[in-house]
């Protein structure tokens, strides 16, 4: 539990973090929610830049921590979905799971900015816990404690289509005006994003996925759209809850996946009407933005040939010669 103390600790180390921000580069917001600022080498809006410095001193990982790491708009709701119900198969069933009544990202509390350090914060005896930092800004206990984590990343031009949505859909509920789409891409192309480079982002994660398998799996949200029952057995088995035999005879595995399928969790009340982050200023929103399509390929109804053409060249310059294609 945070003390007094901790938290009189935690103001002043958050004044001083944002002391230190205002002094970094500066980068253009897309609307929501405000500037970005660049801070070794990845651009960040104020509210998490300062969670993540504040995670990079106090976040205590456990090595049975399992961690879900993403970029924005790559499946991080869904792979909290699925990981959840797995680990808690035998707490909960159908009728009783929290993912009926709470949205995803309230089930699985984000490291830097739900404090996830204080056991408060965190559900007990449930070990999941989600970043989207870059793999270079993870807390250090995070690698110390030999702990595992699951990165997701997407097609780059599926991840800029749901991410200019997303901010476009807030906007609008926010009576504010959208940032364009061909302004939104230069600044997705030049790494002008929430913890972007988006590129830069996947290839600390692939980079460190290769180097150390037995603890970081690498999915791409492609391949689990594909065969979501053979991935999220493999997940399970990864995270030390493999399903047993009986289970699979008993179709758990594919339950899990019909239970976190997209139609049924964007169809569950709380996510059509519920609020993520109420009373958290313009950080908060209403649930349904986080649901859009969850479909591959949807950025040939929004992108022109030139567009995808220049999303497509800046992912092979990118991601040229680390042996992993987007
Ligand atoms: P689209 O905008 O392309 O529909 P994140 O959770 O990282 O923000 O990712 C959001 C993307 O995942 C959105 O993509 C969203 O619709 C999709 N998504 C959310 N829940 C999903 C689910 N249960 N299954 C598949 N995709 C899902």
């Amino acid at each position: 539990m945070e003390s007094h103390i901790e938290k009189q600790n935690g103001d002043e180390l958050q004044k001083s973090f944002k002391e230190m921000i205002s002094t970094l580069p500066k980068g253009k917001s897309w609307g929501f929610p405000g500037d970005h600022y660049q801070y070794q080498g990845f651009w960040f809006v104020p509210p998490f830049l300062q969670g993540a410095l504040l995670a990079q001193q106090q976040f205590q990982a456990l090595p049975t921590d399992i961690i879900l790491c993403s970029s924005l708009r790559t499946g991080t709701a869904w792979l909290k979905s699925l990981t959840f119900a797995t680990i808690t198969r035998t707490l909960y069933d159908d009728s009783t799971t929290p993912l009926l009544s709470k949205m995803p990202h309230d089930v699985v509390p984000l490291m830097e900015f739900d404090h996830a350090q204080f056991s408060t914060n965190r559900h007990r005896g449930i070990p999941l816990l989600a970043t989207h930092l870059p793999y270079s800004f993870l807390p250090r206990s995070i690698i110390d404690s030999g702990c595992k984590l699951i990165y997701i990343c997407r097609d780059p031009k599926d991840t800029f289509v749901s991410l200019y949505h997303f901010i476009a859909r807030h906007n609008k509920s926010q009576n504010t005006q959208p940032i364009q789409l061909d302004e939104a891409l230069e600044l997705f192309h030049e790494g002008v994003c929430s913890f972007g480079p988006y590129w830069d982002h996947v290839l600390g994660y692939w980079k460190a996925s290769l180097e150390r398998p037995d603890k970081l799996m690498f999915l791409k949200y492609e391949d689990l759209v594909e065969d979501t029952v053979l991935h999220i057995k493999k997940i399970a088995e990864f995270m030390g809850y493999p399903f047993s035999s009986e289970e699979q005879q008993q179709n758990v595995p594919e339950n899990i996946v019909k239970m976190c399928s997209f139609d049924n969790l964007s169809g569950l009340e709380v996510n059509k009407t519920g609020k993520h982050r109420q009373g958290q200023g313009n950080l908060g929103m209403e649930n349904n933005i986080f649901f859009r399509k969850g479909k591959v390929g949807d950025w040939k109804n929004y992108l022109t040939t030139e567009m995808a053409q220049r999303l497509d060249q800046r992912t092979m310059q990118k991601l040229s010669g680390s042996g992993l294609s987007l």
